[in-house]
């Protein structure tokens, strides 16, 4: 594992954006992964400028989003395929057919699950996969648990994760309780993958990661740590020693 920690979220989200720009000039057809939530707003932001600036191209990427709540179609202003639409692949050069974020309104579920994974095999694997964290360690939709899925599953929220993400919704009684969700396998299987974290709400999971040196079900995160090519990108918020 190796940690970045920097100044602010500016910096990570340039330092985070700079190890991307670097993997889709060494290999212009790469599949990334990418995830939604605030966190990687700023990364999105930057690689949108290196298009704009310096013509970085996307035009033969794929990316696969990590995860979709269930029941929001791609023009609910809440989905994470309207995010993603907003925030990063309406602003650069990727084919709109090259993005794949989970369908919340697929009629059979648990077909379509065992189909994304097998669009991920099919596109090559993901080579990098950026993620974010929720406050209670979980990652793309695997919450603290006993046991996790290995493949995309259908995920039920937590309580902690309804409030955490109720920001995004009119009010809190809106957010779907379930969640179409990359797998903990799924995600492993990445070869390279950044984690980002910023601001204070992230110190406490953050010290808990690198603090405990284990590997529990009960952390999702922590299951990152046997990675080979595992990046966490911090801010100093989130890295209070
Ligand atoms: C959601 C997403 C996660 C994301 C987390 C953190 O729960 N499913 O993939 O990492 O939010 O969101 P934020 O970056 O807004 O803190």
């Amino acid at each position: 594992m190796k940690l970045i920690v920097a100044k602010n979220y500016e910096e990570l989200s340039k330092t985070a954006a700079d190890i991307i720009k670097e993997e889709v000039i060494k290999k212009p057809n790469i599949v990334l992964g990418l995830a939604t939530g605030s966190t990687p707003v700023g990364t999105y932001k930057n690689l949108i400028k290196f298009h704009e600036e310096e013509g970085l191209d996307f035009s033969k990427i794929k990316t696969f989003n990590l995860d979709e709540y269930v029941g929001l179609d791609g023009k609910h202003p809440s989905s994470y395929r309207y995010f993603m639409d907003e925030n990063l692949f309406s602003k650069i050069n990727i084919k709109m057919e090259n993005t794949y974020v989970p369908d919340g309104k697929a009629s059979d579920l648990e077909n379509y699950c065992k189909e994304y994974d097998r669009s991920i095999e099919e596109a090559g694997g993901i080579d990098v996969q950026v993620l974010g964290i929720g406050s209670n360690g979980h990652i793309a939709f695997n919450e603290p648990s006993e046991s996790l899925s290995i493949g995309t599953f259908i995920a039920s929220l937590k309580e902690t994760t309804i409030k955490d993400n109720s920001r995004f919704f009119n009010s809190i009684e809106e957010v779907p309780t379930t969640a179409i969700s990359m797998g903990i396998g799924s995600i492993l299987k990445a070869k390279k993958i950044i984690l980002l974290a910023n601001g204070k709400n992230k110190a406490e999971v953050i010290q808990q990661l690198l603090d405990k040196n284990v590997v529990s079900t009960n952390l999702p995160v922590s299951l990152l740590l046997l990675h080979p090519d595992f990046t966490i990108i911090v801010d100093e918020a989130a890295y209070k020693k």
